[in-house]
């Protein structure tokens, strides 16, 4: 079993990595003290890894209340995040309450929102079952919801209490979501260890735990440093992200994934480092060989660039007019920009079309 501790004062958290570890969820979160349990899934997640969960914290006398949000990027909605908070009011869940999250980013994003807003904040436990949530989403407290004028434009800063990450239950991951994930252990290697990356060039890892730790290690560090993203540091985690939000919202959440839009936007990242912050193209092309080795899309040719743009241009980080963009001048070594320009963007989003 791998520990990694987030050090936040009186809001630090352990996240296990192991093995297994669902096994013993139940133990760990009966632990806490809680009486009273919202589960927070999507109905398939729950019944392919929840039963167990539920069984054992109601043998440990917590009552347990389930609630299945729709699947993927649907569960981030407004509609959804109402239905579970009703749901918890009629059960009569007060500040004594916890709340797990069991899914992918989107229920865990979603079901910590939930936990920010009832009664002005109860704790909540992240249980990831994606690749994408173990190494990056469970991590860090960012929680939110979509909006139709854009991705992630409501949430809340909410860290969870604890995290527990089982990679034994990718094993019923589609393959094409656990490539999707793939996408954020590489932009991790890229902003912060070129080990990462070469563990990724290597191919597909037998064990997934140290790509996972690894990538929480650094996502600790970053969200130490910064937690609400005022000094800029942890900005470096969005590196692909602005264009790659774009481009998810573009297809609508639903032609392509959450990590394979992340993985065209890392293209324009890539092209935008080359030409402004000296990265060379043999790391270029080492960064967008492991992509590929994963197969990660390089470019989408239904992109549509003014659509991007306008969508874009609604992002956070463009909110104060100032555009800061992410871009790494070697592999490890990002840092935000001032120097890009729309216009670069909209070349670089043209290189996304392939
Ligand atoms: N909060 C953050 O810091 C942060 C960081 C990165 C990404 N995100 C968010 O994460 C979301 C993407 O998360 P994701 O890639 O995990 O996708 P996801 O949560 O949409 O899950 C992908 C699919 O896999 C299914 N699934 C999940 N676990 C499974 C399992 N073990 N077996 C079988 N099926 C399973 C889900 O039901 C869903 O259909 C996006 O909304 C993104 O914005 C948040």
């Amino acid at each position: 079993m791998e520990h990694v501790r987030v050090n936040l004062g009186s809001k630090s958290y352990s996240i296990h990595i192991g093995h297994g570890i669902l096994e013993s969820a139940a133990t760990h979160i009966a632990e806490l003290g809680h009486t009273k349990v919202a589960l927070i899934s999507h109905s398939e997640i729950a019944g392919l890894h929840g039963k167990k969960l539920v069984s054992g914290l109601r043998a440990a006398g917590v009552s347990v209340l389930q609630i299945n949000l729709a699947d993927g990027e649907l569960a981030k909605n407004f509609s959804e995040v109402e239905r579970a908070l009703s749901e918890m009011a009629r059960e009569c869940f007060d500040r004594s309450s916890l709340v797990v999250a069991l899914g992918g980013g989107a229920v865990g994003d979603a079901a910590g929102f939930i936990a920010s807003l009832y009664m002005r904040g109860i704790p909540y436990v992240q249980i990831p079952t994606t690749l994408l949530a173990m190494v990056d989403s469970s991590v860090g407290g960012k929680t939110a919801v979509n909006l139709k004028e854009g991705k992630n434009l409501v949430g809340a800063f909410h860290q969870p209490i604890l995290v527990l990450a089982d990679p034994d239950v990718l094993g019923t991951l589609p393959l094409r979501h656990l490539q999707a994930s793939v996408a954020e252990i590489i932009k991790t290697g890229v902003i912060r260890d070129p080990s990462l990356l070469t563990m990724m060039a290597r191919g597909v890892p037998e064990d997934w735990s140290h790509a996972i730790k690894r990538c929480c290690e650094i996502k600790a560090s970053i969200v130490e440093a910064d937690e609400f993203e005022t000094t800029g540091l942890r900005m470096l985690l969005n590196f692909g992200h602005t264009i790659g939000h774009a481009v998810e919202a573009c297809a609508g959440y639903s032609e392509l994934m959450h990590g394979e839009a992340i993985s065209i936007g890392m293209v324009g990242s890539i092209f935008l480092s080359v030409r402004h912050a000296g990265l060379s193209p043999a790391e270029a092309k080492q960064i967008t060989d492991a992509m590929a080795l994963h197969s990660l899309p390089l470019c989408w040719n239904k992109l549509d660039t003014d659509s991007v743009m306008e969508v874009l241009m609604r992002d956070k980080k463009f909110a104060s007019g100032k555009i800061r963009f992410v871009l790494a001048g070697n592999i490890g070594d990002a840092y935000v920009s001032e120097k890009v320009t729309l216009d670069d963007i909209r070349e670089a989003v043209e290189v996304c079309k392939g």
